[in-house]
């Protein structure tokens, strides 16, 4: 399903690198989008980029550190640059931070660092991209939550904060641009298999698809293609929303 008619389109991918935002990153290329792929990690930020032009698709690519606010400029004009307008933004960065930790043990500065990726970071990529967009008059946004953050999950105490936080900072920001254009939405994924779930210690991982009444993780596709859709022209009447993907698991 294609979901974009402007061969002018353009949207950022932070976090374009691997798991769900590469999976993003590719999908939108394939529907014909332009795809500015960011990332901490440059070098797999480069790969995506690279796979995206070999099969026809325009990119760009450049490494951008939601904690490091120097680097978000850069990368924004490098966009701005090569397609001449910035759509729509898929933020993808996230981290768990240390999990299996129960909430008295939990270190200030492991929570300070997931805040600081997965909620500050967000503000940050939204301040620099809202400007391009108010001068539109159009634009989309879309942070990638967690069901943690609508349910918590035990043992990831900076985890599920953030993303509640996440959930609340898009109910806000969204009514600030409700009549100037711009969707801001968030996604609550359950568990999708990447390298970040990959990276969790199984115990947690089977505590997280046992709540899941489907018995099964996403796909990366199912996140693909639901991405492509709240950051095309075609979701024009949800903002402030937190889409579920979740299998069943969360009914609101
Ligand atoms: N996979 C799941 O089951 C799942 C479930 C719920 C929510 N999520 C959320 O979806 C998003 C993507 O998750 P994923 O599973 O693909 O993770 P992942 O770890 O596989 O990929 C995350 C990407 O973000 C990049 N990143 C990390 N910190 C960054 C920073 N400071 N600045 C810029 N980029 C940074 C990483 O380099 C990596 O490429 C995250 O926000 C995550 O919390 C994932």
């Amino acid at each position: 399903m294609n979901y974009f008619d402007n061969p002018n389109y353009s949207v950022i991918v932070v976090g374009a690198g691997r798991g769900i935002g590469r999976a993003a990153a590719v999908e939108l290329a394939a529907q014909g989008v332009a795809v500015a792929c960011f990332d901490s990690d440059a070098e797999t930020a480069r790969q995506v980029a690279e796979e995206i032009g070999s099969a026809g698709g325009r990119s760009v690519r450049a490494h951008l550190d939601v904690t490091e606010p120097g680097t978000l400029a850069p990368a924004v004009e490098k966009a701005m640059t090569a397609f001449g307008r910035v759509d729509a933004l898929v933020n993808c960065a996230g981290i768990t931070g240390r999990t299996n930790v129960p909430a008295h043990d939990v270190d200030p500065e492991d929570f300070d660092l997931v805040y600081r990726v997965n909620l500050r970071g967000a503000l940050l990529l939204s301040q620099i991209v809202l400007p391009h967009m108010l001068k539109q008059r159009y634009g989309r946004i879309l942070h990638v939550a967690s069901i943690a953050g609508k349910e918590g999950n035990a043992g990831m105490t900076a985890y599920s904060a953030t993303k509640a936080g996440l959930i609340g900072m898009v109910k806000s920001m969204a009514k600030d641009y409700v009549e100037q254009g711009i969707t801001i939405n968030a996604l609550a994924p359950a568990v999708i298999r990447t390298p970040m779930v990959d990276a969790l210690p199984q115990a947690t991982v089977d505590y997280m698809t046992a709540k899941i009444p489907m018995r099964r993780c996403g796909e990366l596709q199912e996140a693909a293609q639901m991405i492509a859709w709240i950051v095309s022209p075609a979701c024009s009447f949800t903002t402030g929303f937190t889409f579920d993907l979740s299998g069943g698991r969360a009914t609101y």
